[in-house]
Order: structure tokens, then C-alpha cells, then sequence
């Protein structure tokens, strides 16, 4: 059996991603491929633990370099517990958020610098990165917008100040921008059936000979 494909959902508030990330599932389990949906921080019961300390509470409760200790050993059980094992028994995973999030949010958003979050990245997980990279991107004031009253308490982050998220919109797209071959910027301005037909273009552009492979 074959391994599966990992693809990553990044962006910022408001940008949709858990609607799209329904969607590219759903598609896949159409031609018959198995996938799993997941998140981060979160994924496994430990790691939604570790969540609940970060998403909730003070923007000011953790430093920024114990939120990106906090992030990495959340991943740390995700990775190892769920996708890891998911990916070796032929599911795609389909995660919303991953490592690129702490680049963006505590590497450049708090300007502890991507090189850290690198380091840290290195140390926990190696090499271990999504085979493609589906950025959502839309200005910060509609996405803000978006998320009102949305949250379920889970606020922390969206109440940053709005220099931070500029930071980390820029941060997500000089990600992009530094790899090429991993990350595609898709417009998330657009309506959710547009956004959804763009994302499966490039999947099917990305993956389209494992698909026709796998599915058949
Ligand atoms: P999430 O529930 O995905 O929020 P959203 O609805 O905006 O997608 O993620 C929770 C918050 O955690 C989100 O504001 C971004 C933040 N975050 C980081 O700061 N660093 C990280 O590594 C991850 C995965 C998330």
C-alpha cells in the first residue's frame, strides 16, 4: 500500500479554512480515496489539552517563546500518534494549521524570528513536513471581520493587536514565497465554491498521477 498524501491548511483568521477543508475531503472520498481531518494545536486528547492552554484566556498568559514550546509539543504528540500512523496506512491527511503557523504567528507575528522556529522544528520533528501547503490569504480587516462571534471563547489569538496579524499575513506569504515547490497562495476574497475549485485544481495539478493510481 502506499503512503499517503499530507496537505496543510494556513492563513489567518477568518480565511475559511475549516469550510474548505470539508470540502477538499469530501472530494477526495468521492473517487474513493480515505482521508482523515484534523488540527492543530489539537489532533489528539492530549494535544486538545494543550490547545485549551492556548487558545483561551489573557493575550498576555504565555512569553512567546512558552507558546512556541507549547505549539511544538502539541505537534510532537499529533505527528507521532496520528499522522504519522494515519499517512503509513494509505490515508490522506488533510490538517488544519500546521508547522508554518508557528513560523508566521510566534516566529514572525511575536518576532522571536523564523530561525528559532526552524530549530525547534528540526528538534522535534526532523525533516517532517506537508507534501502541499494551501495558503488561504485575504486582507486582515475582512478576515477579522469573518470571525466575529465565532470563537466559542477561543479568542486569544484574534485578540491581538492588528500590527501582528499584518506580521503574520506577510509571514505566510514570504513562506510561500520561500517555497515554491511545498505552498500555493490561494485568493480566499472569492466565494467558498470558487476557493474550492481552486484548491482542487491544484491538488489534482500536485497529485493528479497518484490519484489516477490510487483511486483506479
Ligand atoms: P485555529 O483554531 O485554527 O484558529 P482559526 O480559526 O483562526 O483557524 O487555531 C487557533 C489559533 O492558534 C490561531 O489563532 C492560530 C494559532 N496558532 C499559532 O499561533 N501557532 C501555531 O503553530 C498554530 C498551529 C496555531
Amino acid at each position: 500500500m502506499s503512503r499517503g498524501i499530507f496537505i496543510s491548511l494556513e492563513g489567518g483568521e477568518g480565511a475559511g479554512k475549516s469550510t474548505q477543508i470539508k470540502s477538499l475531503s469530501k472530494r477526495l472520498s468521492k473517487i474513493g480515496l480515505n482521508n482523515i481531518q484534523t488540527r492543530e494545536p489539537g489532533g489528539t486528547p492530549g494535544a486538545e489539552k494543550i490547545r485549551d492552554l492556548l487558545v483561551r484566556g489573557d493575550v498576555s498568559r504565555w512569553t512567546p517563546k512558552t507558546e512556541a514550546l507549547l505549539m511544538f509539543a502539541s505537534r510532537q504528540e499529533h505527528v507521532e500518534k496520528v499522522i504519522k500512523p494515519a499517512l503509513a496506512s494509505g490515508n490522506w491527511v488533510i490538517c488544519d494549521r500546521f508547522a508554518d503557523s508557528s513560523v508566521a504567528y510566534q516566529g514572525i507575528g511575536h518576532g522571536l524570528g523564523a530561525e528559532s522556529i526552524e530549530n525547534l522544528h528540526q528538534w522535534t520533528l526532523g525533516d517532517f513536513k506537508p507534501d502541499l501547503t494551501l495558503v488561504l490569504d485575504l486582507p486582515v480587516s475582512v478576515g477579522l471581520e469573518r470571525t466575529q462571534g465565532h470563537s466559542l471563547g477561543e479568542n486569544r489569538f484574534e485578540d491581538m493587536d492588528t500590527s501582528f496579524h499584518e506580521r503574520m499575513r506577510e509571514g505566510f506569504l514570504s513562506i510561500a514565497r520561500d517555497n515554491p515547490e511545498r505552498c500555493a497562495v490561494i485568493d480566499a476574497t472569492r466565494s467558498q465554491d470558487d476557493v474550492a475549485s481552486d484548491i482542487w485544481d491544484r491538488v489534482l495539478a500536485k497529485f493528479g498521477k497518484i490519484i489516477s493510481g490510487q483511486s483506479s
